[in-house]
């Protein structure tokens, strides 16, 4: 298939390129600076800043699958980045007829299934202490809960 990975050049961006590479996937690596992918076979850079939409749009273009790795870098509050992230990339996928998104979450959004009472008291305490990281994850999640209930997007949410 063809992925694009927004958040190429993170932790966990570089972690699924490398795994959709292994996985023998042609892979765009989407960046705000495409000189920092180390190009190699079946590995492209394309430049975009998930707040600019038109470049957001341009790099899901011709695309089979979106996976969004993107969070505050080092150094940088949390704000809105992952919420706009979401919206761009939904729009983009309309726009182009994408269907498939891979989106990472994080432990303190959602449901805690499973999770024990000291577990929940534990992740309530750690969404306070992130409380914009946490409310930008959730708005981000709502944002693509809402595009699977409007349209067929098969989508998924993943832990690194
Ligand atoms: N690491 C974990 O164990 C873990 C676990 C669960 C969930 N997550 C989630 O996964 C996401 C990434 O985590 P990480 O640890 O890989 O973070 P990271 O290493 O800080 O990577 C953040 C990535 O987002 C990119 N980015 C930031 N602002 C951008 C913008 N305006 N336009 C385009 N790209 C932008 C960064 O690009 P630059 O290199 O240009 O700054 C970088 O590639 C976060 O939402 C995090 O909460 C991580």
């Amino acid at each position: 298939m063809k992925l694009v990975v927004f958040g190429a050049t993170g932790g966990a961006g570089r972690h699924l390129v490398d795994r959709a590479l292994a996985a023998g996937h042609e892979v765009t690596a989407a960046a705000r600076d495409p000189a920092r992918i180390s190009v190699r076979e079946r590995l492209r850079g394309a430049a975009a800043d998930v707040s600019d939409a038109a470049a957001v749009a341009r790099a899901i273009e011709g695309q089979d699958a979106v996976l969004c790795a993107v969070g505050p870098s080092r150094g940088v509050a949390a704000g809105t980045i992952i919420s706009g992230a979401a919206r761009n990339i939904l729009d983009g996928m309309r726009r182009d007829g994408v269907r498939r998104l891979v989106f990472t979450s994080g432990l303190m959004v959602g449901e805690a299934r499973g999770a024990s009472a000291l577990q929940r008291a534990a992740l309530a305490i750690f969404r306070r202490v992130n409380g914009a990281l946490y409310r930008d994850k959730a708005s981000a999640r709502r944002s693509s809960t809402i595009a699977r209930r409007a349209a067929p997007f098969a989508s998924a949410r993943i832990s690194t």
